[in-house]
């Protein structure tokens, strides 16, 4: 693929997601933000992770303009050594170093993805297939999780948007449901006698949300594959949206009719809403949304409504009471 677009902020970028980040064992890199990353245990991750093997994508770069657009400020990007060894994966552990510890299980070439439901006819991709019909781009967003932290994560994915021409969805359609891949043998907390929630983990979008160009369906991030601990090799990124909306190593995509309950509103439907949008004002029933821990940085900073995206969606939500649609 040719593109004729500048990538942002070379300098930034380059110092965050450097080749000498992979390749320089004994360098230290010092981060816009002053936080000094050690590329000793930068090995240690590399090691444990394979990142050599993961290949480079082919996409084009998120531009200055865009991202003027959609953040309208320029974000300091977190380092891939927290983005790939701090995470929330169940099927992997509870624990936020389980899913880098246990990700070598997960087999993910071929992958399968069932697209069924409310469509014109239901079929199976394989992800190389697929990947040649959509435009690869690169989106760089916040993060926010429910759990109050955040972080700036350079992704490389294709819209949604993208996905629901290839489906060909029936004016019935009036959600999505999407669901991880299960196999205990692959992802083992999935056959664990103690499971802190049901799998396999589902997660969904009203088809309004789903059409939002934001809405990314990410296969890499740091220009490259990605890794299993992020949700490898397919998963779903929306920006506006708490961290647990954004459903990992999704096989099966389904168009339906009816709002339906999602694992983690499933789970606790007073602490986890269908909608999940970031909303400082409205508090998790044990503990404020007011603020964010911004992972690799010290202090806190103040959550924007809406992750921020509010004029790219905010019109979705108007006039609907806000406490009630968490
Ligand atoms: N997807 C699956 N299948 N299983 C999970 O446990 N955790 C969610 C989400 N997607 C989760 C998931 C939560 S709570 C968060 S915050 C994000 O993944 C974390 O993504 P990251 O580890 O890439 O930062």
């Amino acid at each position: 693929m040719q593109f004729k677009y500048k990538a942002l902020n070379d300098k930034e970028y380059a110092q965050a997601t450097d080749e000498q980040l992979f390749h320089n064992r004994r360098r230290f890199l010092k981060l816009g933000t002053g936080a000094l990353v050690s590329t000793l245990s930068l090995d240690a991750l590399l090691a444990e992770t394979n990142y050599d093997k993961v290949l480079p994508l082919d996409f084009k770069p998120f531009t200055q303009e865009e991202n003027q657009k959609i953040n309208q400020e320029t974000l300091t990007l977190t380092s891939i050594e927290d983005t790939t060894s701090y995470n929330n994966f169940y099927e992997f552990g509870y624990g936020k170093s389980d899913p880098k510890k246990r990700g070598h299980l997960l087999k993910t070439k071929p992958w399968y993805i069932s697209i069924e439901g409310e469509v014109e006819k239901p079929f199976t991709i394989e992800l190389t297939d697929l990947l040649s019909q959509v435009n690869l781009v690169e989106r760089i967003y916040r993060f926010r999780c429910v759990e109050a932290w955040s972080m700036v994560i350079p992704w490389i994915g294709f819209e949604f948007n993208e996905l629901i021409a290839l489906a060909k969805p029936t004016a019935k359609a009036k959600y999505v449901r999407l669901s991880t891949l299960y196999d205990p043998k692959q992802m083992p907390m999935q056959a664990s006698s103690f499971q802190a929630i049901a799998f396999p983990y589902q997660e969904g979008l009203t088809m309004q949300e789903a059409k939002i160009p934001l809405t990314l369906l990410a296969v890499g991030m740091y220009k490259k594959e990605l890794l299993a601990q992020n949700g490898a090799p397919i998963r779903l990124v929306v920006p506006w949206k708490y961290g647990y909306k954004n459903i990992k190593s999704i096989n099966k995509i389904e168009f339906v009719q009816e709002q339906f309950m999602p694992t983690w509103e499933a789970e606790n439907p007073k602490e986890y809403g269908f909608y999940g949008n970031v909303d400082p004002e409205v508090s998790h029933p044990r503990w404020s949304q007011a603020y964010e821990r911004v992972i690799g940085q010290r202090g806190r900073k103040k959550t924007l409504y809406l992750n921020g995206y509010q004029k790219d969606v905010a019109h979705l939500y108007a006039g609907l009471d806000r406490s009630k649609l968490y």
